[in-house]
């Protein structure tokens, strides 16, 4: 395997050494493409919502927030044009049985089949939904169907109503929201990359349909500034406009964000240019109006625009997480860092005592202690050489680790190591939770 390839392994194994991502229901031999996140990785995503949440709605007057229900009724995902359109052509071997994307490169150029290596044997491609259907109540009928919703913008399209009215905002104006969705991929894959629960995190943007073109631009260049923020290399970073024949069934205009995976560029977060699109659809298929009206001139109505920005919460995190592995070479030993930016980071800071004696434990103790009282993550590490702790902490991406030596209990110093430069300072105990907190963020 080549030298990317081996990357996304040694990835997925430090991710499941260090607690960030394991199989889901591993022990029952693994669900098909389906991950947890463990105590880092938990920490991490959360870290990444958070600070997508801080920028889009706590830093700005116009997006209001929402946290709609999975569940939708049934009406709206035919208005969305889900039903109809949500599909991916589908072909089936006829020799294995195993069934694939009929516009995937090895299927449609080559005619292979990935598994079983017969050519010639697929049946007629057929249009697959990706919706995950069940039934609401006792009853398993059609009457009953319901879908797990495929992206999280429908439930704010039909919250629009509400949202203007109880929050007293104005076009231009935004709705934002994270939470999960749920496509039946036919073919998932590449780690978290393409699974068939994840998380969004999206916004729409409801402006005047003159004015598409200007927001579009504004709300490219912020996300990618966010994206950037994110201590993600510029270099691996581009967009990628949408042909004629890519663009979604609601969108007008479409640039993805993409990053250079292992596996290739690949995107994680779009913005979309839907137009009135989904608003008159469920303006239609509510008998609800949608439209909005010009407070200042009540005669001007219209039904808004929107500009979309949408961004997987799991894709997000991968990026972040191949984007912060390294392996070098130290003292001729190999050294693996996650070079997570230090706002990121799920640990902040590491706590160790040199010696498990002469009252360098307790100290150290009591330092962790203070970050706890602070609310900034840290740990107690007093296990192994030190060492050996430095690159434990190394792997899980902490950014700063505070050794209490024998000088400490001389002169009440510490020595902070930093994870990137290697470098350490000494600095005075009182004034250590200054320090990280003035480096984390
Ligand atoms: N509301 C628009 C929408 O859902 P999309 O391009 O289909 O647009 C947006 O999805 C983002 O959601 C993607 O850029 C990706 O980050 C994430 N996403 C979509 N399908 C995914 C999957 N199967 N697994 C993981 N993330 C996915």
């Amino acid at each position: 395997m080549g030298k990317d390839g081996d990357l996304m392994e040694k990835l997925v194994s430090l991710c499941k050494r260090r607690g960030y991502i394991f199989q889901s229901s591993e022990i029952y031999g693994g669900t098909g493409s389906v991950w947890d996140y463990g105590p880092l990785g938990v920490e991490l995503k959360r870290n990444i919502k958070e600070s997508w949440w801080r920028s889009m709605v706590h830093e700005r007057d116009d997006i209001e927030g929402i946290d709609a229900a999975i569940l939708m009724h049934p009406r709206v995902w035919e208005a969305s044009g889900h039903v109809e359109g949500f599909t991916d052509p589908l072909v089936e071997c006829k020799n294995c049985h195993r069934r694939f994307r009929a516009d995937e490169p090895t299927v449609a150029e080559t005619g292979q089949c990935p598994v079983c290596g017969t050519s010639d044997a697929f049946g007629e491609p057929r249009m697959f939904n990706l919706m995950f259907k069940t039934f609401m109540g006792a009853v398993e009928s059609q009457a009953a169907v319901v879908y797990l919703r495929p992206e999280t913008a429908q439930g704010i399209f039909v919250n629009f109503q509400n949202v203007l009215t109880s929050s007293r905002q104005r076009i231009p104006f935004g709705i934002a929201q994270i939470g999960k969705a749920f496509r039946n991929e036919i073919t998932p894959g590449n780690f978290t990359f393409r699974t068939r629960e994840f998380e969004q995190m999206e916004m729409q943007y409801f402006i005047h349909p003159d004015e598409d073109d200007e927001w579009f631009e504004y709300w490219k260049a912020k996300r990618l500034e966010w994206v950037e923020s994110l201590g993600i290399r510029p270099e691996k970073l581009r967009f990628n406009e949408h042909s004629p024949d890519e663009l979604a069934h609601y969108a007008k205009t479409a640039f993805d964000i993409e990053y250079e995976f292992p596996f290739g560029w690949s995107e994680f977060e779009g913005i979309h240019n839907r137009t009135d699109y989904d608003l008159r659809r469920h303006q239609e298929f509510s008998g609800k109006r949608l439209e909005y009206i010009d407070p200042v001139d009540r005669s001007k109505r219209y039904i808004p625009y929107v500009i979309e920005t949408s961004a997987g919460a799991d894709r997000t995190t991968l990026a972040v997480l191949v984007d912060a592995y390294r392996e070098e070479e130290v003292e001729g030993e190999t050294r693996v860092v996650l070079g997570l930016a230090p706002h990121l980071a799920p640990i902040k800071a590491a706590v160790f005592p040199l010696v498990r004696k002469d009252g360098m434990p307790e100290i150290a103790r009591k330092i962790h202690e203070g970050f706890r009282k602070e609310a900034i993550p840290s740990i107690y590490d007093e296990s192994g050489s030190i060492g050996r702790r430095y690159r434990r902490q190394d792997e899980a991406g902490t950014p700063f680790a505070i050794t209490v030596d024998g000088q400490t209990t001389e002169d009440d110093t510490v020595t902070i190591r930093n994870r990137d430069t290697l470098e350490q300072e000494r600095v005075a105990i009182d004034q250590v939770i200054g320090y990280i907190r003035e480096r984390v963020g």
